[in-house]
């Protein structure tokens, strides 16, 4: 299939795009390298330098590219940034969002698989997520991923648009080639393989009086190469029904001490952390049932082993790709 990937040069579209050539789909790479690195993109994929909202330059792109999906990541993603600047987080997820959607539909571009997140619950049970759990996003960022989300289900009634959104839960660890570079960087094991290697003095843990077995968060890490999988998996099987799917690796999580402690064995390093005050909007627990993509793709992890996924992201920064990397 000819597929284009907004967003394809950052962290997961990188990896995506890199599975998509290997399962012998041709890609197109749409990203304005904000965020994404150049050297991201597979030599395999054709690139285009572009914002979501230049309609003209994505319509363009679709008919002279003859594309027939779009796998759809472009978006901020910062959810205490969203909260200072939701205006922000509207106009590029909402907005332009919406744009692309009408110049595929102007083109004839009628499938999209769209990367959605496990913030659209909001404040979730503690237990596994499940897709028909109230929606109650508690930040703009979770707001406009789950508008979006909405946009999809009309434009299907509408204008016949078939999609699959992805609700992601951790995105984790490297591919070979590929790994996170977030500028600034906040998630959490990169920031504990960067305290690993002295590039931060420590790691802060928000918070360690949250019910859970040590008092730490509990998330739901999923391996990115399993992630951008179930990407191809939602593409090749969507049909005529539109489909929401939660994406993570279900069992008991890891908690942030345990992320830690993992990623000390992993490096053979220690990793000088200080408990801080809790991060404002961070739920306790976020785990995943992904009961449903198992059952309607056939999606399974093949890495659900915290060490597997920490040493992935270890011998990525090792493999000197990463420009911050200081050993
Ligand atoms: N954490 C720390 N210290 C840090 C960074 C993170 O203790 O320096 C903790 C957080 O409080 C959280 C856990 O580590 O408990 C994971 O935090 P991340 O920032 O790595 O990831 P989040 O769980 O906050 O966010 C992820 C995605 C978001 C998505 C969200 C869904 O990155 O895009 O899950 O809730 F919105």
């Amino acid at each position: 299939m000819r597929i284009l990937v907004t967003g394809g040069a950052g962290y997961i579209g990188s990896v995506v795009t890199d599975e998509l050539i290997l399962s012998g789909h041709t890609v197109t790479v749409f990203d304005n390298l904000e965020k994404g690195h150049r050297n991201a993109v597979a030599d395999e994929a054709h690139f285009v330098e572009g914002a979501l909202r230049d309609a003209p330059l994505l319509k363009q792109t679709f008919q002279k590219r003859e594309i027939e999906a779009v796998i759809h990541l472009a978006a901020y993603s910062l959810v205490g940034e969203s909260v200072l600047h939701p205006a922000k987080y509207y106009k590029n997820n909402v907005v332009a969002g919406c744009s692309m959607l009408d110049a595929m539909c102007e083109t004839g571009v009628k499938k999209i698989i769209f990367s959605s997140t496990a913030a659209v619950y909001g404040d979730a049970p503690d237990r596994p997520i499940v897709e028909t759990d109230p929606l109650s996003p508690s930040n703009p960022y979770g707001e406009t991923k789950l508008a979006f989300e909405n946009m999809l289900r009309w434009y299907d009634k509408a204008y016949g648009v078939k999609s699959a959104s992805l609700r992601y839960f951790n995105a984790a660890g490297a591919s070979a080639g590929r790994g996170e570079r977030h500028s600034p960087e906040t998630h959490l094991i990169p920031l504990v393989l960067q305290a690993a290697t002295g590039t931060i003095e420590k790691v802060e843990i928000f918070g360690n009086d949250y019910p859970t077995r040590d008092g730490t968060c509990i998330r739901d890490y999923i391996h990115i190469v399993d992630l951008a999988k179930a990407h191809i998996l939602a593409l090749e099987q969507l049909g005529e029904t539109s489909a929401i799917f939660n994406l993570g690796c279900g069992g008991g999580g890891y908690s942030v001490r345990e992320v830690i402690d993992t990623a000390s064995e992993v490096t053979g390093l220690p990793i000088p952390f200080e408990v801080v005050g809790r991060r404002s909007g961070d739920p306790a627990i976020l785990i995943a049932s992904s009961d449903l993509i198992t059952k309607e793709l056939g999606w399974r992890p093949e890495f659900q082993d915290l060490n597997e996924i920490i040493e992935s992201a270890w011998n990525w920064l090792q493999s000197g790709v990463c420009p911050t990397r200081k050993l």
